[in-house]
């Protein structure tokens, strides 16, 4: 077996690792590259005229952290197991602290190896973009277990570990950062004036500059002025300061995570107990025992799996690559869609054409690009330069025959068939060479954007498409420069490779990648229907709006269903089920409330009205209330303000039933049990692969809380018996929506899960 650690004894006495693993684009630490290491710091022990250490990456990144493959199967070992496995790292690490090493960190550098860069005596990084820094462990939902979080404080100081460069406040602390409990990475500079590196260096002089370190050269490290080094000397240098510092972290993790992901709350513990001072051995133990704990937790088994079920998301379909090389694309339909995918790439370097019928429409298309832009500019993330060019990447017109050098085109014009049938066909006569044709529409059949149209008299209006394996759904979600996720539809006859050449683009777009079956809804709408339908059913039975909405956020929802409702748009949430029904039938019917807002119009925050009322800016209107100051222990505790929303009257007044108080369990059940008997349905008729990527698209599809780990997983937990009990239940009480599928029925009775993992 070739080896992942090179040992190479330099003229100057230097001992140089160079890490490259064998047959994978980038290095993990697993068990057998850790004996590797091991086994050259024996050798170099053995050499007693070693004068130093340097650690080197043979990839284009430094590494990617622990084999997180070795982790998943230590989660189904006890706690002991995985709580011995740190302690080997712990042991290698320590080894490696006592001599004189340095890491040498270009590209990315995570989880494990930033521990084992942590564990050297010096770092230099190479002084580029690529240069990544960071232990996102906490995303995992654990946290650094081979002595980071220890050592993390102890060199960067407490601030740099828990606190962000920008406070909520809007002041700026110039040595924040906070990676260990957001999970975020430094960039090489950020990296250097915290002090995680000693010095930033060009990439040619990397190793030799290292090479001089070792053999005595003082690294350039950054110098804050004085007035930051006083205010760095309070926080991180005196008890009462570290205290402070640990306090406020503790709030904004708090305010972050609602106390939903314990790992960044145990993160802030150690690394408070490791900068308080005190022993380190004892914090070292410390962090052990909650990596242990932590690891084997439901709420890590559950974001580790999202990590797998988004690694074999971006694999290609049938392993086929894309045949037609995209780098010109066309954008039909400059509305809100149409400009955000035409933005996004030429963002991501790509050649846009963006056509509208209307020169108004695309005025304003290219206004909401500028705008967007501008954005990018203003938070930093490009230059001024840079968006220019990228704008002038974007040709706008309102002629086909500018598109006739598209490798692909992206339609999001009006949802309506025909349309669609028609634009395909004039792109086919302007573009003679093979192209793809990406719909994004959202509930119309791909497989049907291929056949052709007639005139309704015996004469044809689109010809059938020239090249239906060329075909494609690419469903983006609104706004696209910020929702995560693209549903990538698989026509009747939609080839492999442009499936795969869809879901590339998508890829290099950013996007996280479902591929679905042309079935009405695809994923996310199909289960999102029947959540924001059964809300409103449930406030139509006097259910209070606010409960509702209270136990979807305690469930860890982003948002409740109304909030969400008037965000989508209340005409095109009535839209999807308005199709649902057609296509799934009654079990999806609109509730008679939806009527009630057609009549009315109402849109949501778009038009100022929904189930709430926003003022001219778009903001939501609210009162102040303020809840009464009751006796506790015979104190009296101070009243508390807090923002109620206001609900539009013309919806609260249209509900006819008496309040009907239910509690937050019976509210989440109704809810979220109507997401897993769709989504179980949506495995039974193969819309997605498998659950993991089923529960994949409703987390960055609807916001569904990643630490449940999906409405599948969240079945799992809870046992298909019991959800099959308690569905057959609420479809005698609530609605025969609830009615459980046969596939359900199977998996109750033999005991099967959605997850073998
Ligand atoms: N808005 C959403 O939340 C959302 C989300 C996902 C998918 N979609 C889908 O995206 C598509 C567009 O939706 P939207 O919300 O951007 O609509 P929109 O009304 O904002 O924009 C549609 C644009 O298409 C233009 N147009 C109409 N006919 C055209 C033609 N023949 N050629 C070129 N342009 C033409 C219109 O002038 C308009 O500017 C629809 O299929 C919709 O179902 C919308």
């Amino acid at each position: 077996m070739s080896k992942a650690i090179n040992l190479t004894m330099l003229d100057s006495g230097v001992a140089r690792i160079t890490i490259d693993l064998p047959g994978s684009k980038v290095n993990l630490l697993s068990a057998s590259v850790m004996g590797e290491l091991n086994e050259a710091l024996d050798q170099i022990g053995q050499n007693g005229a070693c004068k130093g250490v340097m650690l080197v990456s043979g990839k284009e990144d430094f590494g990617a952290g622990a084999n997180v493959e070795e982790i998943q199967a230590l989660q189904k070992q006890p706690g002991i197991k995985i709580y011995e496995a740190t302690k080997q790292g712990k042991a290698l690490f320590a080894r490696l602290e006592k001599l004189n090493s340095i890491a040498v960190i270009r590209g990315l550098s995570l989880g494990g190896f930033t521990e084992l860069a942590l564990a050297c005596r010096f770092r230099i990084a190479v002084n580029d973009d690529k240069t990544q820094i960071g232990v996102p462990e906490v995303q995992l939902g654990f946290i650094p277990g081979w002595g980071g979080t220890v050592r993390l404080p102890r060199l960067i100081g407490l601030t740099a570990t828990l606190m962000p460069e920008k406070l909520p406040n809007g002041m700026k602390l110039p040595f924040g950062w906070g990676g260990l409990t957001a999970g975020s990475n430094a960039d090489a500079k950020k990296a250097w004036r915290i002090g995680l590196v000693d010095e930033l260096v060009d990439s040619n002089e990397a190793n030799a500059r290292a090479e001089a370190i070792l053999l005595g050269a003082h690294p350039k490290r950054f110098r804050f002025g004085l007035k930051d080094r006083m205010l760095r000397g309070i926080l991180d240098g005196t008890s009462l300061g570290r205290t402070l510092v640990s306090k406020m972290a503790y709030g904004g993790v708090m305010a972050a995570t609602k106390g939903k992901y314990p790992a960044a709350i145990q993160a802030l513990k150690v690394a408070t107990l490791s900068a308080q001072g005190g022993d380190r051995d004892q914090a070292f133990e410390a962090e052990s025992q909650a990596f242990a704990q932590l690891a084997t937790s439901r709420v890590s088994r559950n974001l580790v799996g999202i990590f797998f079920a988004q690694t074999e998301s971006k694999k290609m379909p049938d392993g086929v690559k894309p045949e037609i090389d995209v780098k010109v694309v066309g954008v039909l339909g400059a509305g809100v869609m149409g400009a955000g995918i035409a933005q996004l790439l030429a963002y991501k370097g790509y050649q846009v054409i963006l056509k509208d019928v209307d020169q108004g429409a695309l005025d304003k298309g290219m206004d909401t690009i500028r705008g967007l832009f501008a954005e990018l500019v203003s938070r930093k993330k490009l230059s001024q330069d840079a968006a220019n060019g990228m704008l002038a990447g974007i040709k706008a017109t309102l002629n086909y025959a500018d598109l006739s050098e598209c490798d692909m085109v992206i339609e999001a014009v009006v949802e309506k068939l025909p349309v669609k049938k028609i634009v395909r066909a004039e792109l086919e006569k302007v573009i003679k060479k093979p192209f793809i044709f990406a719909t994004n529409t959202s509930s119309l059949s791909v497989s049907e954007m291929t056949h052709e149209l007639s005139d309704g008299n015996g004469g044809i209006k689109a010809e059938a498409a020239r090249h239906p394996e060329n075909v494609v759904g690419v469903h983006y979600f609104n706004p696209v420069h910020k929702m995560p996720l693209v549903e990538i539809v698989r026509g009747a006859t939609t080839s492999s490779a442009t499936l795969a050449a869809a879901k590339s683009l998508a890829l290099k777009q950013g996007k996280t990648t479902v591929t679905c079956a042309d079935k009405p809804g695809f994923a996310v709408n199909r289960d999102l229907a029947p959540y924001m339908r059964e809300a409103i059913v449930m406030a139509e039975e006097g259910v209070p709006i606010e409960d509702i909405e209270k136990a979807a956020l305690d469930f860890g929802m982003k948002m409740g269903p109304f909030s969400l409702l008037d965000e989508v748009g209340l005409d095109i949430a009535g839209h999807v089920i308005h199709t649902l029904h057609g296509a799934l039938g009654d079990r999806l019917s609109p509730p008679p409330i939806l009527k009630t807002i057609e009549d009315l119009k109402l849109l949501g925050r778009k038009g100022k009205k929904g189930i709430y009322l926003y003022d001219e800016k778009g903001e939501r209107r609210f009162v102040i209330e303020k809840t009464k100051g009751k006796g506790l222990l015979g104190k009296v505790m101070p009243a508390k303000k807090r923002k109620k929303y206001i609900l539009n009257p013309d919806v609260t007044n249209a509900i006819k039933a008496s309040v009907n108080k239910k509690t937050a369990g019976e509210i989440q059940d109704r809810l979220f049990l109507a997401m897993v008997a769709e989504g179980a349905r949506c495995i039974e008729e193969k819309v997605v692969d498998n659950a993991s990527q089923f529960d994949l698209a409703m987390i960055f599809g609807t916001g569904f809380p990643p630490f449940v780990g999906g409405p599948l997983r969240w079945a799992d937990s809870m046992g298909i018996a019991l959800v099959y009990q308690k569905l057959s239940y609420l479809a005698k009480v609530a609605g025969a929506n609830y009615a459980p599928c046969a596939l359900l029925e199977q998996m109750a009775e033999s005991g099967a899960t959605f997850y073998n993992d």
